[in-house]
C-alpha cells in the first residue's frame, strides 16, 4: 500500500465517513491527487483496488466481459463474506441484475427493460405530475416547516415506483421500511438488529439481513401467485409471467428482481432529491437562479443534485484476466471498487466540481454507472425529480434550512437522514 493509501483505506470502508461528506470527498481528493488506482488493505475487508478517477471507472464500467459483477458486487466485511457462503453456498444472499453477468444478465435486463425506455417513462409524466403535486399540497398542508426527508423525499418516489411495479398503497409503509433495513443496515437508526451493530455481532447481523430479505420474499410471493392468476399492466406481472430461455423465472430469481425494483427504485431518488434541495439550501445564490426559472433550468439541476449527492457510493467489479492501468497491473481474480462519489468530483472533467451549479452544463456525471449495468431507472429518476422540482419551486415563496442536516452512515446507497426546512407559499 502507498502512504496515502495507508491514510485513507480505513476512511473508504467506513460508513460513518460517508455521513460526513466533507470527510470523505478530502479522504477521496487526496487518493486522486496521490494515487488514484489505489490498492487498499483495510483490516476486516479483502483487499481491493479503488478506481477515484472518473475515466478510470468507466473503463472499467465498459468492459463487462473482462469486469465481472458476479463475484463481489458490493464491499462487505470479509466475516460478512465468509457467513454468506456458509449458509448460501454462495457469495450473495439475492440474484439480482446487479450479481449478474452475461448471458444471463441480458437476459433478464431484456424482460422490464422495455417498461423503462424514455419513450414509455415520458408516457408516465401525467401520473408523476400527479404525484408531485399531492406532494407539494401536502408541504403547503403543513404549514410552514417540515423535514424534507422525512415528510417528502422518502415518500414521492416510492409512490411512484410502487405504481410501477403494482405495489397496492397501503404496502408502501412496509416497502419503505424493508428498504431502510436493507441499506441503512450498516446505521443504527435503520439496522432491523442495531444491538447487533453495535457489537458487531457478524452471525446477528447476518441473520437480520437475512430476516429483511425473507420478508421481502414473502411479501413478493402473494404477489407473484396474483399476477400470475390476474395479470395486470405492471412491472411484477411481467416479472411474475417472465420466461428466460423458454422456461418460467425460477422463483429465487423473481423475488430478487421485485426486490431490486422496489429497493433501487425509491432510496436512489429519495436521497438525491434531498441532496439536491440541501445543496441548494446552502448555496443561496443557487437557490435564488433556480427559482427565478424552475422549468428551464429543472434538467440541468437535476443532473447537478444526482451528481453532488452520488446515492450509489460504489459498485464493485472483478478482472477476469491481468490488465494495465494507471501503470499498475490489476491480477486476475483482484477486485475494483468503483468510487463514484469521486469519480463525480474529478478535477480533470469537473469544472468546479465542489461547487453546486445549477445550470453545469455539461454534467458528465457518473452517478448511474456506465456500461451494460448502467442503471435501468435513471430516465424514471430523472422525470421524478424534475416534476417535483419544477411544483415545488415555482409555487414556494421562500424556503431556507430550520436546523441541522443529517446523513445516513452507509458506504453503498443513501444521502441526506434529514433536512429541517421552513417556508412559505
Ligand atoms: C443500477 C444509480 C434510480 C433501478 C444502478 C447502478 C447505479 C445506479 C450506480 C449500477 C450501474 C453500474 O453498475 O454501472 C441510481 C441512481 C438513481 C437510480 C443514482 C437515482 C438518482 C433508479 C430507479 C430505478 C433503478 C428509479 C427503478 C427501476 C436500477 C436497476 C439497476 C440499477 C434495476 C441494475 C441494472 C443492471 O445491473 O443491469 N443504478 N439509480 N435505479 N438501477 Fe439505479
Amino acid at each position: 500500500m502507498s502512504e496515502t493509501a495507508r491514510t485513507y483505506a480505513d476512511q473508504i470502508t467506513s460508513p460513518a465517513v460517508y455521513a460526513q461528506p466533507d470527510e470523505l470527498h478530502k479522504a477521496f481528493a487526496a487518493l486522486r491527487a496521490n494515487d488514484p488506482l489505489a490498492w487498499l488493505e483495510p483490516e476486516g475487508f479483502r483487499p481491493f483496488w479503488a478506481a477515484t478517477k472518473h475515466q478510470d471507472i468507466m473503463e472499467i464500467s465498459r468492459q463487462n466481459k473482462l469486469f465481472t459483477n458476479g463475484e463481489r458486487e458490493i464491499l462487505s466485511p470479509v466475516a460478512t463474506e465468509e457467513q454468506v457462503y456458509a449458509i448460501m453456498g454462495g457469495p450473495h444472499l439475492v440474484r439480482t441484475l446487479v450479481q449478474m453477468d452475461d448471458p444471463d444478465h441480458f437476459k433478464f435486463r431484456h424482460l422490464t427493460q422495455q417498461w423503462f425506455l424514455p419513450q414509455n417513462v415520458r408516457q408516465r409524466s401525467e401520473a408523476v405530475k400527479a404525484i408531485a403535486r399531492e406532494f407539494v399540497d401536502k408541504m403547503e398542508d403543513m404549514g410552514g416547516e417540515c423535514d424534507f426527508v422525512n415528510d417528502i423525499a422518502l415518500y414521492y418516489p416510492l409512490r411512484v415506483i410502487m405504481q410501477i411495479l403494482g405495489v397496492p398503497k397501503e404496502d408502501e409503509p412496509l416497502m419503505l421500511k424493508l428498504t431502510q433495513e436493507l441499506f441503512g443496515a450498516a446505521d443504527e437508526d435503520y439496522s432491523r438488529d442495531a444491538d447487533a451493530l453495535g457489537q458487531k455481532d457478524v452471525a446477528a447481523g447476518l441473520a437480520a439481513m437475512q430476516s429483511v430479505v425473507g420478508d421481502f420474499f414473502a411479501y413478493f410471493t402473494d404477489i407473484t401467485k396474483d399476477r400470475r392468476a390476474n395479470p395486470k399492466d405492471d412491472v411484477a406481472s411481467v416479472i411474475a409471467n417472465g420466461q428466460i430461455d423458454g422456461e418460467p423465472i425460477g422463483e429465487f430469481e423473481a423475488m430478487s428482481y421485485y426486490v431490486i425494483v422496489a429497493a433501487a427504485g425509491h432510496d436512489t431518488t429519495s436521497a438525491s432529491t434531498a441532496g439536491g434541495v440541501l445543496a441548494m439550501l446552502e448555496a443561496r445564490d443557487q437557490l435564488d437562479k433556480f427559482m427565478a426559472d424552475p422549468q428551464g433550468l429543472s434538467r440541468t439541476t437535476v443532473d447537478e443534485a444526482i451528481r453532488w449527492t452520488t446515492p450509489v457510493k460504489h459498485f464493485m467489479r472483478t478482472a477476469q484476466d491481468d490488465y494495465e492501468l494507471r501503470g499498475n497491473t490489476i491480477r486476475k481474480g483482484e477486485s475494483i471498487m468503483l468510487c463514484y462519489s469521486s469519480g463525480n468530483r474529478d478535477e480533470e472533467v469537473f469544472d468546479d466540481p465542489f461547487s453546486f451549479k445549477v445550470d453545469r452544463s455539461p454534467n458528465k456525471l457518473i452517478s448511474f454507472g456506465y456500461g451494460g449495468h448502467m442503471c435501468l431507472g435513471m430516465h424514471l429518476a430523472r422525470l421524478e425529480m424534475m416534476t417535483l422540482y419544477e411544483e415545488l419551486f415555482s409555487r414556494v415563496k421562500s424556503i431556507e434550512l430550520a436546523g441541522e442536516p443529517k446523513h445516513i452512515k452507509t458506504t453503498f446507497v443513501g444521502g441526506p437522514k434529514s433536512v429541517p426546512i421552513r417556508y412559505k407559499f
